[in-house]
């Protein structure tokens, strides 16, 4: 199986951190007491983490010496407007507000402009844009292009919105109750997969005609960036910045989580245009976060995100991102492991219902095959399937489930080497021709909101 990956890694390892392979016995023991959720397990009982790819990135020597010139003062810090700096020379906001992460600023925007009876329309809202548009008590609505939810098509741009849809639904519902509009740059809850400029361009004009707000959910915006310039018709030539730039543009502002494309292990901020709206949200801030100056981070914070800003959106970096991720799906389709397609920018999507045809959803297997991987091999992968978005009657204890049942395998950025990517390939091919022996899951314990953070399990014999 093992074949060259090509672009290679555009960086050498400096730093190392032992990882350890553990035992079947060990791991049994581990899952036993997690009551089989993967979330329970201890990091160290985990060979290689593909829980998810944010906050997980490797950091780079410019970064960590960034971090020693952190300057910690309460206000005004010298760190704040190197981010700051930063942040305006990517993203062209005139306004920067630094957050915790990513779902602080969505909380502080939402607060402030979203109230009870509002709608929300998004391509596809991620869990806590959605979670933070409902307790508002308005409704998180995806808009999302039909094809989207089809694991076979292969289209470049299958993050897009659908145009004639947002025009509709803005039509019956009336601007007065539309605070916003939101774009997820890459869809995360849609397999990673790239919005095109054209339909950013779309969206803004929609939104500018009716005068609603139009905010990216930018986290994985570089990876989006470098797809348009893949895959777009006049971007070949662009610089990344420029199209990062061009993105921008179209919109009135962005809430950003920098675990992600600004490759750091914390921090996120609010960027936008409107200043009397921007003096509005540091007041939550200064509540909830802190100063408007560090909102919630440390200087050093500050410091290592305005450093991977101007990282990220390097050619060479981006070429091999993808195509390391890539080379991942590629490993797994060609042996006949089901995969969602094409391979987005940021994970790998297994199709667990074809992976264990053999088990109905009400035995969860996309839940099943987490616990496989993990017993198998001491890999984490995530359930993005029934047990995450499963609704249970609280009556009947019947549920739905959702259209889709995956599994995410998310590679964190500058972590994890092209063999360990092998070694993951072969335990999942390993396990795909052993797959009749793998047995479902039911719940024993379960909470009312978010229940694959803590529901416990057993194996249905
Ligand atoms: N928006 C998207 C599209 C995300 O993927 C995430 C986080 C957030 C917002 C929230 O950012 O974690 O900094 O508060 N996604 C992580 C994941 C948790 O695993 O996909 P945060």
């Amino acid at each position: 199986m093992a074949r060259l990956q090509s672009p290679v890694e555009p960086f050498r390892i400096k730093v190392v951190e032992p990882i350890r392979r553990t035992s079947r016995a060990e791991r049994e023991a581990a899952l036993r007491k997690a009551g089989y959720n993967v979330f329970g397990l201890p990091a160290s009982k985990i060979f290689i983490d593909l829980l998810t790819d944010s906050g997980t990135s490797a950091m780079s020597d410019a970064q960590w010496a960034g971090m020693m010139m952190g300057d910690e003062s309460y206000a005004g810090a010298r760190s704040f407007f190197r981010f700051e700096a930063a942040v305006k020379a990517v993203f062209g906001f005139a306004h920067v507000i630094p957050t915790h992460q990513g779902r602080a600023a969505e909380r502080i925007l939402f607060e402030t402009l979203v109230k009870k009876g509002d709608f929300v329309p998004n391509n596809i809202h991620f869990d806590t844009t959605r979670a933070n548009v409902e307790v508002r008590g308005a409704t998180a609505v995806d808009l999302v292009n039909e094809g989207a939810y089809d694991p076979d098509l292969d289209r470049p741009f299958k993050g897009d919105m659908d145009i004639a849809k947002l025009e509709r639904f803005i039509e019956v519902k009336g601007r007065a109750r539309i605070p916003l509009v939101m774009m997820t740059i890459t869809n995360n809850s849609g397999g990673g997969q790239p919005v095109s400029m054209a339909n950013i361009r779309a969206v803004s004009a929609v939104c500018r005609k009716h005068k609603i707000p139009f905010f990216f959910d930018a986290c994985r915006f570089a990876e989006n960036a470098f797809f348009i310039k893949r895959r777009e018709a006049g971007y070949a030539r662009k610089s990344l910045p420029a199209i990062a730039r061009e993105m921008f543009s179209y919109a009135d502002g962005a809430t950003m989580s920098a675990k992600k494309d600004a490759l750091v292990n914390i921090g996120g901020f609010l960027a936008l245009n409107d200043g009397a709206l921007a003096a509005r949200l540091k007041n939550l801030l200064i509540i909830g976060e802190g100063f408007p100056t560090y909102g919630g981070l440390a200087g050093r914070d500050l410091e290592a995100i305005a450093r991977g800003l101007e990282e990220v959106l390097d050619d060479d970096y981006l070429e091999y991102r993808t195509a390391h991720v890539a080379y991942l799906g590629g490993l797994l389709d060609e042996a006949g492991v089901p995969i969602f397609k094409p391979v987005g920018g940021h994970a790998v999507y297994l199709l667990a219902d074809r992976f264990l045809p053999h088990l109905p959803r009400d035995q969860y297997p996309g839940w099943a095959l987490t616990v496989a991987l993990y017993r198998e091999a001491g890999i984490r992968a995530v359930e993005i399937g029934g047990v995450m978005f499963g609704k249970r009657d609280p009556r009947t204890g019947r549920e739905t489930f959702p259209a889709l049942e995956m599994v995410r395998l998310a590679i964190p950025r500058r972590v994890y080497s092209g063999s360990h990517l092998e070694f993951v390939a072969e335990a999942l091919v390993s396990l795909h021709r052993k797959r009749d022996a793998i047995k479902g899951f039911r719940i024993v314990e379960q909470p009312p909101h978010l229940r694959h953070f803590t529901a416990r399990f057993e194996e249905v014999r």
